[in-house]
């Protein structure tokens, strides 16, 4: 069964409690928190004052996409803000090996994300150092777009690379994924999907959750 992480980029933030709550209840593993910087990417999203009002209340782990740059600036305001994962973007670390030991050495799991346009062999140093990889199956910036086909050959490429190197590092999937192709994400070796449009824009969040968890 996949890792569901359902993103509050596509939740309702004039009662994000009712969401957080309806997330609570339902079968999700994560919360999937995107913050962008619209710098990294052509899009604002939200930041710690969201993640302070919802750290009370959520209770499912944080698993905090960070869409800005130079993120070393900002790992222990993520720690204290609640995060448990926290993934930064290999195009905006300077020196992506330190972000991720000054986030492993804070307590948190630390992820690496590629751009659909980053090859995965830029991963291969890294990738026996961080827990897990973010492959962007759709540009960063916006919720609701269309999943790039091209990135179910980088799933299986980024499998290969982490049994190779004998790593336990997780793959997640973030863009355009629901349940047309949930199936198929998995087979070619996601361990966690990320759904935002998929699971807000569903008659039945809730439901649709199920099902992505049960997608085989
Ligand atoms: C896009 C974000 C995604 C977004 C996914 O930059 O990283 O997490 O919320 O939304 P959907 O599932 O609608 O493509
Ligand atoms: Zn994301």
């Amino acid at each position: 069964m996949a890792i569901i992480s359902p993103s509050i980029l596509s939740a309702n933030f004039a009662n994000l409690q009712a969401d957080i709550e309806m997330l609570n209840n339902s079968a999700a593993d994560w919360l999937h928190i995107d913050v962008m910087d619209g710098v990294f990417v052509p899009n604002i999203s939200f930041g710690f004052p969201v993640l302070k009002a919802i750290q009370p209340i959520a209770k499912k782990p944080f698993d905090v996409h960070l869409m800005i740059v130079n993120p070393e600036r900002y790992v222990e305001r993520f720690k204290q803000a609640g995060a448990s994962l926290l993934t930064v973007h290999y195009e905006a670390c300077s020196d992506l090996r330190r972000t991720i030991e000054q986030i492993r050495s804070l307590g948190m799991k630390a992820g690496v994300s590629i751009n659909p346009e980053t090859p995965t062999h830029v991963l291969k140093e890294i990738i026996p150092n961080v827990d897990l990889v973010l492959v962007m199956s759709v540009h960063p910036g916006f919720g609701g777009q269309k999943f790039i086909p091209e990135s179910l050959q980088k799933i299986a490429e980024v499998r290969r690379m982490i049994t190779q190197s004998n790593s336990s590092a997780l793959i997640e999937v973030d863009g355009g994924v629901g349940l047309q192709n949930a199936a198929e994400v998995i087979a070619m070796g996601a361990d966690a999907l990320v759904g935002g449009a998929s699971v807000f824009t569903s008659e039945n969040p809730q439901e649709t959750i199920a099902k992505l968890k049960n997608v085989k």
